[in-house]
């Protein structure tokens, strides 16, 4: 028995999901039961590259949710409205639905969790991460056994993509990014990518997912690589480091823990910045719009998960394996009206998280410092660092001129408000021109 589906959004990823389905041969044998009986566009004149019978196109994705003969609406056209009222429209009328919105999710995830639950309908979700490299069921059902340390990776292929070439031919930001817009791996802002908050989306949901409780979205810190110099990519390169965005999400496991009121609260420090990364870790080998998530969990060790990040196929792979297995579960058990969900599936909250204070999270950096070249600036900067408690791994001296200097210091794993007060100590030192430059590293 065919499953109709609704499609809203034809652009990059639309068009991808419309291709497997019109082409089922050598695919699993339920892709030949998924039957696309309507679709939402904007534009009805845009040039597609997919041919579609015309009547199935409209510009009402309302009209495509309401339709009878849709049973799962799939949602690819992004942004947070309409796409967050079609979504709880959806699960009003009880249908399941398939999103690859990671900005919806991130932002109104609970939201829509708790419709979707109270209806009883599934909300998939695996290419809101990662494009088409499985990390959503993964986190939800295979690694569920799992106390998950950390969950770390490069999580937005357009600014991988951008980074790699960056490093490998000393590309041009600009045209890097439009050859990214080109190839449909950027968000409709590209700014979501470059400024980090496409990774920070993306970030908020695998934590949700690896500990069970959400943050709030705006909460986390997150820098992108807009504001990264090319001289910072140059002299990692030379320090045996490539920068990547990298996003994060740890446990910290604190003595008192828990709220006045004794509820069990995970601490967490989630944040997403550039960060240089030794060439010998397996993330500092993930390049080009390749995503890679490394998952810490105890007792599974470390997984890494890695593959295509963003692109149409990619993405349309990950959304046609979240149709499937909701048709999957038709064929099974019917259309689920008042059946009871499967936990892991549907992946509710199930304990409160919340963000640590950032000055009390400690990390390894790097500052580029501008400095005059005169005799006894790296001693005055070794002693503000050693004040304020900062072990110093290595200090380095680039480009001495004849009256200027940049120095670049890569500490060890330090508390960040000792951190901080090293570098206000050394920003008023008079022969210190500023900070020019401030990184993680790994
Ligand atoms: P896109 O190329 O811009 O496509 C958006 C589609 O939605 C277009 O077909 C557009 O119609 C349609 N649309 C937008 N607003 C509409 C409205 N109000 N009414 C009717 N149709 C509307 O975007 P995309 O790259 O496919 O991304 C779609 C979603 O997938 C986003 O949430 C994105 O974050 C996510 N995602 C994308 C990728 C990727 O690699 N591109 C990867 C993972 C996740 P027109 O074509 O007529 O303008
Ligand atoms: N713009 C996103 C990226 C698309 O570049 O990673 C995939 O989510």
């Amino acid at each position: 028995m065919t499953i109709g589906i609704g499609l809203l959004g034809l652009g990059t990823v639309g068009a991808g999901v419309a291709e497997i389905l019109a082409t089922p041969e050598g695919r699993h044998p339920l892709v030949a039961e998924l039957e696309l009986r309507r679709v939402a566009v904007r534009d009805l004149d845009r040039p597609r590259p997919v041919q579609l019978a015309e009547h199935l196109l409209c510009t009402s994705p309302e009209a495509v949710v309401d339709d009878p003969a849709v049973e799962i609406v799939v949602e690819v056209m992004g942004g947070l409205e309409p796409a967050r009222s079609l979504i709880l429209r959806a699960i009003a009328a009880g249908k399941p639905v398939v999103t690859a919105n990671k900005a919806v999710i991130a932002r109104h995830g609970e939201e829509i969790a708790a419709a979707a639950a109270a209806r009883g309908v599934y909300v998939l979700l695996e290419a809101a991460v990662g494009g088409g490299i499985p990390i959503i069921e993964p986190l939800k059902q295979s690694l569920g056994a799992n106390r998950i340390q950390r969950v770390s990776g490069i999580i937005n292929g357009t600014t991988n993509y951008i980074l790699s070439r960056m490093a490998a031919e000393g590309a041009d930001y600009g045209a890097v990014l439009a050859d990214a817009q080109r190839l449909g791996y950027a968000e409709a802002d590209p700014a979501a990518d470059v400024q980090g908050g496409d990774a920070a989306d993306k970030i908020a949901i695998l934590t949700g997912l690896a500990y069970g409780g959400t943050v709030p979205r705006g909460a986390i810190p997150t820098e992108g690589i807009d504001q990264l110099d090319g001289r910072d990519v140059t002299y990692a390169d030379q320090l045996g480091f490539v920068v990547k965005l990298l996003a994060v999400a740890q446990r910290i496991d604190r003595a008192n823990g828990d709220s006045p009121a004794g509820e069990a609260i995970q601490w967490l420090d989630v944040r997403v910045h550039p960060t240089l990364v030794p060439r010998s870790h397996p993330l500092a080998g993930v390049n080009g719009v390749n995503n890679a998530i490394l998952v810490e969990g105890e007792p599974v060790g470390q997984v890494m998960f890695f593959g295509p990040g963003a692109g149409a196929g990619p993405t349309a792979s990950a959304v046609v394996a979240d149709i499937l297995n909701i048709a999957g579960i038709r064929q099974a058990c019917g259309a689920g009206e008042g059946a009871a969900l499967d936990p892991l599936l549907a992946a509710g909250s199930w304990r409160q998280c919340r963000l640590v204070d950032g000055a009390q999270t400690t990390h390894r950096n790097y500052v580029r410092l501008r400095t005059s070249d005169q005799a006894g600036v790296i001693g005055h900067i070794g002693t503000c660092f050693g004040e304020a408690g900062v072990s110093i791994q290595s200090i380095v001296q680039f480009e001495a001129g004849s009256e200027a200097a940049e120095i670049v210091v890569i500490t060890h794993e330090v508390l960040e408000a000792n951190f901080r007060r090293a570098l206000a100590a050394i920003e008023a030192l008079p022969e210190v021109q500023g900070v020019a430059a401030c990184l993680r590293t790994l």
